[in-house]
């Protein structure tokens, strides 16, 4: 089996992410959404095996102090091959390392393939939202906390 990095986005990575959003996700961000997300800063890694590009996640910190997932999406040639558990763990890590314990998401509630991965991880689906996304699908709010041991 062919290893399997994780790292961060650079800037010519940007198209290959936009095929990957294109054919995975129903409401794609544009291309220069996820421009501009990167340049305010947004994490953003990649998973790649060999010379490609497989998957990748957006994470940001709101409200100071939880951490939010806005993208994440694996090459369906590279599904249930762990790309997503890798990439979401990673950004787990990288919040630990800012003290935040608390990760919050939205997912389509028609979505159940993300459901249950996101279930896998250890994200609990909280209170459903109406008409979330822009063609009127709702969406689930999930939430993972991890406890805060530092001052333990
Ligand atoms: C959801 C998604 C990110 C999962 O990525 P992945 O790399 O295939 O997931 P993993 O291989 O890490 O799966 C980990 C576990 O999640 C669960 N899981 C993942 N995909 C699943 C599916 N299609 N059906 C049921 N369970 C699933 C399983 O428990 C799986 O473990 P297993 O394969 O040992 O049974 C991927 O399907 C995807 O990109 N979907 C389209 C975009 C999207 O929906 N993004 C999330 C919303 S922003």
């Amino acid at each position: 089996m062919s290893i399997m990095i994780i790292r961060e986005f650079r800037l010519d990575d940007l198209n290959r992410v936009y095929e990957i959003e294109k054919i995975t996700i129903p409401n794609p961000y544009d291309m220069d959404i996820l421009r501009k997300l990167f340049d305010f800063g947004a994490g953003f890694l990649v998973a790649q095996i060999k010379d490609t590009v497989v998957g990748y996640i957006i994470f940001w910190i709101v409200e100071e102090d939880r951490g939010h997932v806005i993208s994440l999406a694996v090459d369906p040639d590279y599904k249930r091959q762990k790309v997503g558990s890798r990439l979401i763990n990673t950004a787990i890590a990288t919040f630990m390392k800012f003290n935040i314990f608390n990760i919050t998401l939205e997912v389509n509630a028609k979505n159940k393939d993300a459901l249950n991965f996101y279930k896998s991880i250890g994200f609990k689906s909280n209170k459903k939202v109406s008409n979330y996304y822009e063609d009127g699908s709702d969406a689930y709010k999930m939430s993972f906390e991890l406890f805060n041991n530092t001052d333990i």
